[in-house]
């Protein structure tokens, strides 16, 4: 029943558990930990939300990833052409394919905005080693983002930069180098979070922070703040779009796929945590609103950078490492489309990059004027449940809260039913029975109808 053997013995493979762990967590450690996590902690009451997501992290999150790596593992090719060959109870296992290219849909439009927003970490490099923080107050951190915002040239150059840093990298294939250097910054960036937590802690209102995030209020918890949590717990650990798939098909065999999974987990978890940790007393101290949206992190990092001596040094590496974070990120969202290129047109990998990569792009400026010229476009304002929201929320809730949660949803479904249970159990080897039974049977039942209840709650 080794059915990926064959093709394995021609793809690269990571050095080591620790190289797979690094790129894994640099897929999942990104924008999503300290960008996204800390706005909609805010946007949706703090506690009961944190509570919720760290639900769906270890309920759904984390055996998708399992599931996920394991599909990747054996069978040792691209997300699609491996659920094709695993697919053994099922006849028309071309049916399939879609999920791969509902994924592939998914990483196209997720990199269309994420490449804008590390455009806006990219700036904010700039302003940090220019001194623009030093003593700032509030409202002049404040306009200062306003004012990027407001001008749709210069989101476009720094867009621009951050695609062709991307595209750059991935033409030349991921290579050791990528892992090495993600060895080193990885380490770094935590570092640098808990100097911005020790920052926090100076401030008068870092208990507050703490029972913001961590006191759960349920009144302040709406079913979209559910559907709102699932979404972020997909998007957090770069699930439901076969990302962790095609990077375990390059893992070797004898690493244990469960202890990566949770350790990956864990690690992505506690940066989004330390995050908030670091923002939210900020927040509070400065008497801005925990709710203000996309700009949260932007409006209040920049405003402790402006205090802490060395100030001008700690901002400049932190807005760096946002950028590392991100671009780690951003290349494994650019990864799966580039395959699939070369998959289908046999163009060299350089082509197959830039078609995919200046299509991205320009898919970003769609994201740029929501931001300005277009902010009063409301594509499906008529619906009620998308009044207000521009193209670039929309792409967002789509990703993050359907499809996402979708392609998780039939990758359960996929080792959990339709592939051979001597295979998942071979390639997991969990070496306690009976933990595998309970894995399975959370992946079986637990898992889909916890998606699946949280999409049809939230459409009553
Ligand atoms: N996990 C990344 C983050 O939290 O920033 C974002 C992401 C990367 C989502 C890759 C999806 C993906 F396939
Ligand atoms: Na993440």
């Amino acid at each position: 029943t080794d059915a990926g053997s064959g093709a394995k013995a021609a793809h690269p493979m990571w050095s080591s558990r620790l190289a797979f762990i690094l790129a894994a967590s640099g897929s999942a450690v990104g924008l999503g930990n300290i960008w996204k996590f800390p706005y909609i902690t805010g946007e949706n009451g703090g506690g009961a939300f944190v509570l919720v997501y760290l639900v769906c992290i270890a309920l759904i999150g984390i055996p998708i990833m399992m599931a996920e790596v394991a599909i990747g593992r054996r069978g040792g090719r691209s997300p699609i052409n491996s659920m094709r060959q695993l697919a053994q109870r099922d006849g028309r296992s071309k049916r399939w394919a879609w999920i791969g290219g509902m994924g592939m849909l998914s990483s196209y439009l997720i990199l269309s905005f994420y490449s804008v927003i590390g455009g806006w970490a990219l700036a904010y490099v700039g302003k940090s080693a220019g001194g623009l923080f030093v003593g700032a107050t509030t409202e002049q951190i404040g306009a200062q983002f306003g004012a990027l915002l407001a001008d749709p040239y210069s989101l476009l150059l720094w867009h621009s930069v951050f695609m062709a840093l991307v595209i750059l990298i991935v033409a030349r294939g991921v290579t050791s180098g990528m892992e090495k250097a993600i060895n080193i910054l990885m380490p770094l960036l935590f570092v640098l979070l808990l100097v911005m937590v020790g920052y926090a802690l100076s401030t008068d209102r870092f208990a507050d922070g703490l029972s913001f995030l961590f006191t759960p209020d349920f009144s302040k918890l709406s079913t979209e703040g559910v559907l709102t949590a699932l979404g972020h717990a997909f998007f957090t650990l770069s699930l439901g779009m076969g990302v962790m798939m095609a990077y375990g098909s390059y893992l070797p065999k004898q690493v244990s796929i469960a202890k990566t999974a949770v350790t990956v987990s864990v690690v992505d978890t506690l940066v989004a945590l330390l995050a908030g940790l670091a923002i939210f007393p900020i927040v509070f101290s400065s008497g801005l609103e925990p709710g203000a949206g996309p700009g949260l992190i932007f409006n209040t990092l920049p405003i402790a950078f402006g205090q802490i001596p060395g100030g001008v040094l700690f901002g400049t590496l932190f807005f760096v490492l946002l950028v590392v974070a991100a671009v780690t990120s951003a290349i494994s969202l650019l990864e799966p489309v580039v395959e699939w290129f070369e998959e289908q047109k046999g163009y060299d990998r350089l082509r197959c990059t830039l078609i995919g990569g200046i299509s991205i792009w320009a898919l970003g400026i769609l994201t740029i004027l929501s931001l300005n010229e277009w902010s009063g476009v409301h594509p499906l304002g008529f619906i009620a449940r998308f009044e207000g929201k521009t193209i670039f929320d929309l792409f967002d809730y789509a990703t993050a809260n359907l499809m996402m949660p979708l392609g998780g949803f039939f990758t359960a479904l996929f080792l959990g039913w339709f592939m051979s249970k001597q295979a998942a159990e071979n390639e997991l080897s969990f070496g306690n029975p009976l933990a595998f039974k309970l894995f399975m049977f959370v992946l079986r039942f637990i898992t889909p109808a916890a998606v699946l209840l949280v999409f049809v709650y939230n459409l009553i």
